[in-house]
Formats: structure tokens, sequence, C-alpha cells
């Protein structure tokens, strides 16, 4: 895999005015509401390039015959995703995740919050998990209103309970009349703060953001560093998938790094955000007089 995108999203600037007050609250840090033991994952993809076979592997003349239409779409190929993390979280813990594009960021959240199965290696979460899969559930050809009671559904609320909290949730989007048209009329930003505004209606234990508070504006994350605090206050747990550095600086006191699916630090956040700059820093020099080098 190449280090690809190294530069494209990723995000160094502070701006003090977008995270007023920032720097994440202390709070204290409790049990373990999360274990990842020696998490694998990986993707097998069809139709992807074909590995050859070795000559001892080189399949029957029968056997060609028979999975002919399968090869015209080529072979399946395995994309090791994840390869071996493993960390504990705790109750309290604001947790950052960075890595350049495609280093398995994603893929970990998804896994973590049970959207798809480990290939090797287990995840036990303590207390209730059922808010982590609330994207998955949402379905853009329905009203943003309808997805507030689909999503706020799927994090254990009550019809009662979601119709209660419907104005917050409008509120806290800042869609407005938007809420009544599908999902897939909304811009990108749009649906991910509503999104984020459905997922932590329900001040859950664990909390898990992927990119979301990268598309809103200052107003906006103001009101997501708030929402953060107040579940980390409750004594939940959160996730942050960001490329800006700024963000998970401002939230979270500790930083996961995933390189090519592998955790390559976790610690705190200043010390982790340093050293991944330094890298980010790196890759971009070298892209650039490999870019010089060609033309
Ligand atoms: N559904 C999928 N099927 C096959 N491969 C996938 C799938 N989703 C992700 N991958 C691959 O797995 C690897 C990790 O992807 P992932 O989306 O987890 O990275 P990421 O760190 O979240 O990237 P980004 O910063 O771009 O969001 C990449 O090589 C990607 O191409
Ligand atoms: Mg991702």
């Amino acid at each position: 895999m190449t280090e690809r995108g190294a530069d494209d999203e990723i995000d160094f600037e502070i701006d003090p005015e977008d995270l007023e007050g920032s720097g994440p609250v202390v709070t204290e840090i409790g049990a373990p509401s999360l274990v990842v033991d020696d998490l694998h994952i990986t993707y097998r993809v069809f139709g992807g390039k074909k590995v050859s076979p070795t000559p001892e592997e080189k399949p029957s003349f029968a056997k060609r015959i028979l999975t002919s239409g399968r090869d015209q779409l080529g072979g399946v190929r395995e994309v090791k995703a994840v390869q071996g993390i493993s960390f504990v979280a705790h109750y309290g813990e604001s947790i950052g995740i960075v890595g350049i594009n495609g280093s398995g960021k994603s893929t970990l959240l998804r896994a973590v919050a049970g959207l798809i199965p480990p290939t090797q290696g287990a995840v036990y979460v303590s207390g209730e998990p059922s808010l982590l899969g609330v994207n998955a559930v949402l379905m853009s050809s329905l009203t943003g209103e309808r997805n507030i009671m689909i999503g706020g559904l799927a994090l254990g609320l009550t019809q009662r309970q979601v119709r209660e909290r419907f104005d917050e949730i409008v509120e806290f989007s800042g869609i407005g009349d938007a809420v009544y048209l599908p999902m897939k009329a909304y811009s990108s930003g749009m649906g991910a703060r509503l999104r984020f505004a459905i997922s932590s209606a329900a001040t859950p234990d664990i909390l898990m953001i992927d990119e979301a508070l990268a598309t809103g504006d200052a107003t906006f994350r103001q009101k997501s560093k708030e929402r953060i605090d107040g579940v980390r206050e409750n004594a939940g747990t959160v996730f942050l998938v960001s490329h800006s550095i700024a963000t998970v600086e401002a939230m979270c006191a500790r930083v996961l790094w995933v390189h090519k699916g592998r955790l390559v630090r976790d610690g705190p956040a200043d010390e982790v955000c340093e050293e991944y700059k330094q890298f980010v820093r790196q890759v971009r020099e070298r892209r650039k007089r490999d870019a010089r080098a060609k033309s």
C-alpha cells in the first residue's frame, strides 16, 4: 500500500476561534469500557487483481472450466485493513484515532462498533454498545425526520423519547426544515451533522465519531465539543477519527496512531500528534521530491 493522500485532507491549522476554551476536559478515568485484543480485519474483494497461482496450485483443466466465469471477473483479493491491534479504553476517556488515508481507522471503528466481525482476535465491550451502529441503519431515501426515528430506536430510545428529543436533534444539527426532505438531498455536511446529532442523542456509553466534525463550521464544532465533553462527564468513552489534528488535540487526551492497519503509537495526545505531524511532513516532502523528479 502506498502512503496515498497523506497531504489531501490533513489539517494542522489551529483556529482558536473554532475551539474556544479548548483542551479536553479532565475527567477521572474509570474502569475499562472496551478491550480490543489482537484484532485483525481482512476484507475479501471480489473481482480484484488476480493473484497468480504457484505451479503447484495451478488448477486442473476441469476446475478451470468450472470456474471460468469467476475467473473472468478476476480472483478474490484480500485487503488486510487491520493487522493485530490491541488496546484498552476506559470510561471517562476520549481517544483520538489518527492516520493517513487508508490506514484502517474507519475499519477499526466499525469493528469496535460490532458492524464488521473480526477475522481474528476479539472486541469486548462492557455496558450498552447500542449507540454504535447508528450510521448503518440510516437510509438516504427517507427524510431526516424518519431517520431520526429509526436512528433513535436503534440507539435504544423509545418512540416517545425520540419524539421528545426531536426538536433538540434538529436544532443541534442546524438543518432546519430540510429535516422533512430525503437525506439524499442533503449536502455531505448536513448529512454528517444530522448523523452526529442522532448518534449522540442518547448519551451513549461509547460515542464514536468518524470525521463528522471536520465537515461542520465553527459553531457546530463548538457544540460537538460540548456534547463530547458531556458524554465523558457522564463517564462514557469517546472515540474520534479526524484528519484535523487540531480537533483531535483539542478534544482528546489520548491518541492512537494507526498506520497500514497497525497501531504505531498509543499515548498522550500532544506527544503522539507531534510525532504524527512530523511523519506527515516527511511524507509530503518525499512526495514533492518525487513529483519534481518526475517533471
Ligand atoms: N468495504 C471494503 N472492502 C474492501 N476493502 C476495504 C473496504 N473498506 C476499506 N477497505 C480497505 O481497507 C483499508 C483501510 O480502509 P479504511 O477505510 O479503514 O481507512 P481509513 O484510515 O478510514 O481511511 P480514510 O482516512 O481515507 O477514511 C484500505 O486499504 C481500504 O481500501
Ligand atoms: Mg475513514
